[in-house]
């Protein structure tokens, strides 16, 4: 698709954004579907985002995905937060719809998305153990409490913001929040266990955060790090009879649903996926 004066424009405001896939991901959607849409990266300082994102309202971007540190900060200078966004307490996805500017947050969404979708699995009366408490586990916490898990717990390196997370996702289910000391009891009772803290990412891929001993068959072992691809808590909870989900498919169903909005089409999900994988080499 030739880029001219009608081109309709997304992109990434974050800082740093070199290290993103999303540009590839998602022009490569765009190029799959024929749509006359760009993606570009943008790296914004925090004292620069109200400038940036009055230049992009300005320059009639049709939207715009935010990463780290931008997630909280931008929801002061946008006319709309959607329920999922005010939940989570952060944005990662901007519509300009009619010339308002409107937040919403498809880390969630997505998240459950690739879960089910790859695994089939029913959250339905699922005991969860949530590793970390940052914002990767509000906005997957949130997708579960409200997709009918039958409990949450939390468990966290300081347990205090595991039972401010906890109480959070608390208004739409049962949960607790606990150290990291008592996490190997909460998962030999759990059918899933969520990883969503940096442990184990490149290059210090030889990390678990628990003890593979407490991992069980009875378990699936879900992993939101995504580079190495199977981390050694995959690796330990495979060896137990585990099933297993790695953290790829909730980085391409946050891009796809945000595709989805932007373009009212329906996002080209393999496509994506082939980008980030060819991305990742
Ligand atoms: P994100 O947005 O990716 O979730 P974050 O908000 O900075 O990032 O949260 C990082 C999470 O990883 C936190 O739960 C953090 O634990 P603390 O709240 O105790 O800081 C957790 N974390 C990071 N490094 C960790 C480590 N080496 N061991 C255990 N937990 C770790």
């Amino acid at each position: 698709m030739q880029i001219d004066a009608n081109t309709m424009k997304t992109g990434l405001l974050g800082h740093p954004v070199g290290h993103s896939k999303s540009p590839e991901m998602l022009n490569a959607a765009y190029r799959r579907e024929g749509l006359p849409f760009v993606y570009l990266a943008f790296d914004v300082a925090p004292g620069d985002l109200e400038s940036a994102v009055t230049g992009l309202r300005v320059l009639g971007f049709k939207g715009w995905n935010v990463t780290i540190p931008h997630k909280v900060a931008i929801m002061d200078h946008l006319d709309d937060i959607e329920e999922s966004a005010r939940a989570i307490g952060a944005v990662n996805t901007v519509i300009s719809e009619g010339g308002r500017l409107i937040g919403t947050n498809t880390d969630g969404a997505g998240y459950l998305r690739s879960l089910v979708s790859e695994t089939g699995m029913d959250p339905v009366g699922q005991r969860v153990v949530l590793l970390g408490a940052g914002g990767a586990a509000r906005a997957v916490g949130y997708a579960l409490a409200r997709a009918g898990v039958e409990r949450i717990t939390v468990a966290n390196r300081t347990e205090s913001r595991a039972e401010a997370l906890a109480s959070h996702l608390g208004r739409w289910t049962k949960t607790s929040g606990i150290g990291l000391s008592r996490v190997e009891d909460a998962i030999r009772e759990a059918s899933l266990l969520i990883q969503t803290t940096s442990v184990g990412m490149h290059p210090d891929s030889s990390a678990c955060p628990v003890d593979p001993g407490c991992l069980h068959g009875e378990l699936l072992v879900s992993d939101l790090v995504y580079h190495p691809r199977e981390t050694r808590l995959l690796k330990e909870a495979h060896r137990r009879g585990a099933r297993v989900h790695g953290g790829m498919g909730m980085l391409v169903h946050q891009g796809a649903l945000a595709f989805q909005r932007w373009t009212g089409q329906t996002p080209p999900v393999a496509t994506m996926w082939d980008a980030l994988e060819e991305s990742l080499k």
